[in-house]
C-alpha cells in the first residue's frame, strides 16, 4: 500500500461528497440527490450508438465510466445507493459485477434492466434532486437539475480531495509515457497518423478512451489550435511537431501540451526554449489567493518578451499586451481547471451560490477566473503561433508597422509553440503533475 493506494484515499473522498451533497441538498430543499449514469445516444436514421459519455456528476462518486443505465442515490445520513445496470445481453460484453476499491462504500443493486432502477429510487420524485440529461428520465424521475445544486456542486468540485489528485497523477503518468513514444516516432519520420497511433498504443488507450481529440500537428498544422485531422503521409520536410493529448484513469484525465523541432540547436528550438522557461515561471505563480487571470495576462507579456527578442516585434512587449497585438499570436487562455473533465466545469463561479467572474476585456477565450486556493488542479499551457487569419487583421489595422513581416514569414513554415501542465495549488509551492510524470520517467 501507498500514500496513493485508491483503497485508502477513497473513503475520506466519499465523505467530501456527502457534506458537499448535504449542503447541496440543504440549498434546494430537496431529501434526495438521483444521478443517472446516462444512455446510449443514436445516430439519426441510423442503429450506430454515439461512443457513450457518463454523466461526470455520476463519475464523481464511482469510478465507473462504461456503464450507462444505472443510478447513484443519496439520501443525507443514509449510504449511498448504487444500482448497477448489468443487462442481459449477448451482442455485447456485459460489465463485470461492481467491485474493487470503492464497492464496498456502497448499498448495490444490480438490475438486468433499465426499467428495474425505478422501485430501487426514492419513494417520492419531487423530492429529488435529479442530476443528469433529459434522455436519463425514468417513470417520474426527470432531471430537474436545480441550479442551487449544481452552483454548489461545481464550485466545490474545483478543490480537489488527495483520491482525486491521485487519480490525475495516473492519468498522467500514462500520458507521458505516451507523449515519449510520441516524440520518438515524430524524430523517426512518422506522419501524423503514425504519430497518433504510436501515442494511442503507448498509452493503451483508443480514441474513446482519451479524454479529447488528440492534437497531433507537424509544421505549419501547428497553428491551428484544435487540428484534429491526421495526414496520413509525412511532410516532405518535417520541421516542428506540436502534440497536445491526454490519458484517462478510473475518470479523471490530464491534458499534456508539447512542442518539439527536428533541429535541436536551430532558432525555433530556441524559441521552444525560452518558452519553456516562461511556462514553467508561471507555473510557479499558482498559488494559494492568485487570481487565475493575472496569470493569464503575465503570459501575455511574457510571450510577447519572446516576439521581441525574436525580432517579430517592433513594439514594446508591455504595449503589444496593451494595445491587443499579443493576442493575435496567444489567441486563447491560459488554461483551465481538470480533473473528471479536460476543461473542469465551475471556472468562472463567482461562489457556490453561483455568480459569474467574467474575463478581462479583450480576452474572452480564459476558461478560468477565480482565485486560486489549495487543492485546485489547473493547467498551464502558454501559446506562440502565426495564424494567417489573426496575422492578416494585424496587418490591416494600426499596428502593422509594429510587426517585422519578414521575420513573420520566416517563422510561419514552423506553425507554433504550446506547452501545457497540470499544475496543483497546494499551500506553499505548486506541485507540477506533468513534469514529475516526465522526470519519473528519465
Ligand atoms: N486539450 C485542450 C486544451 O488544452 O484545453
Ligand atoms: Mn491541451
Ligand atoms: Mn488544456
Amino acid at each position: 500500500m501507498t500514500a496513493s493506494d485508491p483503497s485508502i484515499l477513497y473513503p475520506q473522498h466519499l465523505d467530501v461528497l456527502r457534506s458537499r451533497a448535504d449542503a447541496a441538498l440543504e440549498r434546494s430543499g430537496h431529501d434526495h440527490l438521483v444521478v443517472p449514469s446516462g444512455v446510449l445516444h443514436y445516430q439519426v436514421f441510423d442503429d450506430r450508438d454515439y461512443p457513450y459519455a457518463v454523466n461526470p456528476q455520476f463519475k464523481a462518486w464511482v469510478p465507473l465510466v462504461r456503464n450507462p443505465g444505472s443510478w447513484l442515490v443519496y439520501t443525507p445520513g443514509e449510504t449511498p445507493r448504487l444500482v448497477y445496470l448489468q443487462p442481459a445481453d449477448y451482442w455485447h460484453v456485459v460489465p463485470e459485477a461492481p467491485g474493487g476499491y470503492w464497492a464496498g462504500h456502497f448499498d448495490v443493486h444490480v438490475i438486468r434492466e433499465a426499467g428495474d432502477a425505478l422501485p430501487l429510487l426514492p419513494a417520492d420524485a419531487s423530492r429529488c434532486a435529479i442530476l443528469g440529461e433529459s434522455g436519463s428520465t425514468l417513470g417520474p424521475f426527470a432531471p430537474n437539475n436545480p441550479q442551487a445544486v449544481i452552483d454548489y456542486l461545481e464550485y466545490h468540485r474545483a478543490y480537489k480531495t488527495p483520491y482525486e489528485i491521485a487519480m490525475i497523477r495516473k492519468a498522467t503518468d500514462r500520458g507521458v509515457r505516451a507523449h515519449r513514444a510520441a516524440e520518438r516516432a515524430f524524430r523517426a519520420g512518422a506522419s501524423e497518423f503514425g504519430i497518433h497511433l504510436a501515442y494511442c498504443q503507448a498509452a493503451r488507450q483508443d480514441a474513446n478512451e482519451l479524454p479529447y481529440h488528440n492534437i497531433i500537428a507537424l509544421n505549419e498544422h501547428n497553428a491551428i489550435l484544435h487540428y484534429m485531422e491526421f495526414d496520413r503521409v509525412p511532410p516532405r520536410e518535417p520541421r516542428s511537431f506540436l502534440i497536445d493529448a491526454g490519458a484517462s484513469h478510473d475518470g479523471y484525465v490530464c491534458d499534456i501540451t508539447r512542442t518539439h523541432a527536428i533541429d535541436t540547436t536551430g532558432e525555433f528550438q530556441g524559441m521552444i526554449d525560452a518558452m519553456d522557461v516562461a511556462q514553467q515561471a508561471l507555473c510557479a505563480q499558482v498559488r494559494d489567493g492568485v487570481d487565475y487571470a493575472r496569470i493569464h495576462l503575465e503570459g501575455h507579456l511574457l510571450v510577447s518578451r519572446i516576439l521581441k527578442e525574436a525580432g517579430v516585434l517592433r513594439m514594446s512587449p508591455e504595449a503589444a499586451v496593451e494595445c491587443g497585438v499579443s493576442a493575435a499570436f496567444f489567441p486563447h487562455g491560459m488554461g483551465h481547471g481538470i480533473g473528471l473533465q479536460v476543461h473542469d466545469v465551475g471556472g468562472f463561479l463567482a461562489s457556490d451560490r453561483g455568480g459569474r467572474i467574467e474575463p478581462p476585456e479583450g480576452h474572452p477565450h480564459l476558461r478560468l477566473t477565480r482565485t486560486l486556493a489549495p487543492g485546485m488542479v489547473v493547467t498551464i499551457e502558454p501559446g506562440l503561433y502565426f495564424i494567417d487569419m489573426l496575422l492578416e487583421q494585424v496587418r490591416q489595422g494600426p499596428h502593422a508597422r509594429d510587426i517585422d513581416w519578414e521575420r513573420v514569414a520566416a517563422l510561419r513554415p514552423f506553425g507554433g509553440i504550446r506547452i501545457e501542465d497540470e499544475v496543483v495549488c497546494t499551500e506553499g509551492d505548486a506541485v507540477n503533475l506533468t513534469r514529475e510524470g516526465f522526470a519519473a520517467l528519465a
